[in-house]
């Protein structure tokens, strides 16, 4: 482990900045696409920015620097990246003081570096998930190299953490706490090991240190992440494993929720159930990727479990917590699947019956194993299953709403909807309900009655209003 040393660099920038401002503050524009993990570095880098003298803008044509946080997961989300990448020329060109970044997992990959190095020459600086503790560095010497600036990291780099980043957190209800980095599990479709490289995990300590300092701030949905959280401490000398970390976190003084992402069925216990079972503060809700429902196509995904091992989890889970809350990711079309091996997945989740699923179109990924194989099915094709498959969810979601109507749910409130002037907030199993309330509500958890249900969303009334 290593401590946050950029103080110089940030004090340098600053000065600089201070002289390049268009305004009375240098004002930066900051946005990040892809999963919470990268939420998580998106905000370490805002606070980095924020200890650099910059403010925030929702503008391009405001900011002094712009920089998109960027994800590799699937083609699409890459092409939105170059696709909002070669929109800036016109921002640039109106506004040529304008300084351009890109970061996060796409910038890992070498083939979109040299993309970027070739085909838009008005990026100035670009940097990997590795070096985000070097930011204030790496914008010391784009502002004062007279160079553009490449930057993705050594071996070395790719297994410290390094603790004491600044972090700007963008909400004051929810917060992100990493507690691993990076994933050794080479599921065949995936990049994200490539990206992100291999699994680390930050010390208890400095794990409790955040947590229990979140839940002073007030924070009262707590998300503790990583890529494959149940692997936590594996590496590690204090015999931590992760659902002792869950039972340490429980014991912290409050009134708040943990959640957490991403768990992997393989390394999902008995022992991880009955901690969310015997939990004080721990949700009812299990985020579980399962990815296929057939097992050659497990096999070849390099999951590591079987369908049955899947099943017989769940079955101990619901046994265990009866109102526990599932959710799943589920790869349509991963290449050689047949559409009786797709009819697997759907018998899964008409059997396991998820309160949500996130679907998605096998995509192929540069460098992974999986984009080598043949893939004979037409994407219309791999549109209709995935399209069946969502038929058949969101006819299980309706069920499952339905029969919430009339039961009083726990709901920390998160926002008042402009539109509709009602406070959205989310049970303890995830889901969305709208009711009406005051908005000094918000930040606080409310008892609200379900009296109907729109596709995912419930609305309800406050208890206490029928007393
Ligand atoms: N194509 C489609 N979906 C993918 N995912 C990961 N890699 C790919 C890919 N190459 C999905 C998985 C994972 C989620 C975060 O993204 O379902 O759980
Ligand atoms: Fe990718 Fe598999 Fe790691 Fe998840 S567990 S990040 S799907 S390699």
């Amino acid at each position: 482990m290593a401590e946050f040393s950029q103080k110089q660099y940030m004090e340098d920038v600053a000065q600089i900045m201070a002289v390049r401002a268009r305004g009375p503050q240098p004002m930066a524009f900051v946005h990040t696409y892809g999963c919470q993990q990268n939420v998580a570095d998106g905000e370490k880098i805002k606070g980095q920015l924020e200890e650099m003298g910059f403010g925030f803008t929702d503008d391009v044509n405001e900011a002094d620097f712009i920089l998109f946080n960027t994800c590799a997961i699937r083609e699409h989300a890459e092409d939105r990246v170059f696709g909002n990448v070669g929109a800036l020329k016109n921002v640039k060109r109106r506004h040529p003081s304008v300084l351009i970044a890109l970061c996060g997992c796409m910038m890992e990959q070498e083939h979109v570096a040299e993309r970027i190095r070739k085909s838009f020459p008005y990026v100035n600086l670009v940097f990997g998930t590795h070096v985000i503790h070097k930011f204030p560095e790496l914008m010391f010497r784009m502002l004062t190299d007279g160079r553009r600036v490449f930057e993705r990291g050594d071996d070395s780099e790719d297994q410290q953490i390094v603790e004491g980043l600044p972090i700007h957190r963008d909400g004051n209800v929810r917060a992100w706490c990493t507690v691993m980095y990076g994933c050794d599990n080479f599921c065949s479709y995936c990049i994200v090991p490539y990206v992100r490289g291999r699994e680390r995990s930050r010390s208890p300590q400095a794990i409790l240190e955040e947590f229990t300092g979140l839940v002073q701030a007030g924070y009262k949905d707590i998300t503790l992440l990583g890529q494959n959280v149940n692997s936590y401490g594996k590496h590690r000398e204090e015999g931590v494993n992760f659902s002792a970390l869950l039972r340490m976190l429980d014991e912290v003084e409050g009134d708040y929720r943990i959640r957490f992402m991403t768990s992997h069925p393989k390394d999902a216990t008995h022992e991880l159930i009955d901690t969310i079972a015997q939990g004080k503060h721990i949700s009812h809700h299990l985020h579980l990727p399962f990815q296929s429902g057939n097992n050659r196509v497990l096999r070849e995904m390099n999951r590591g479990y079987t369908r049955e091992k899947y099943l017989d989890l769940i079955a101990y889970a619901k046994d265990k917590i009866p109102d526990l809350s599932l959710t799943s990711d589920i790869i349509v079309g991963f290449p050689g699947e047949t559409y009786e091996e797709f009819l697997d997945t759907v018998d899964l989740i008409r059997r396991v019956e998820f309160t949500s699923l996130y679907t998605f179109i096998y995509s192929p990924r540069v460098g992974t194993r999986a984009a080598k194989m043949d893939d004979p099915i037409p994407a219309e094709e791999k549109t209709k299953w995935f399209q069946e498959l969502c038929a058949v969810q969101e006819q299980i979601a309706a069920r499952r709403c339905a029969a919430a109507v009339g039961t009083v749910q726990r709901v920390l409130v998160e926002e008042q909807n402009e539109k509709t002037g009602l406070l959205t907030g989310r049970t303890d199993g995830n889901v969305v309900v709208d009711f009406p309330g005051d908005a000094s509500r918000i930040g606080t958890f409310a008892d609200v009655r379900v009296i109907a249900a729109r596709n995912w969303i419930l609305r309800g009334e406050l208890e206490e209003a029928n007393d």
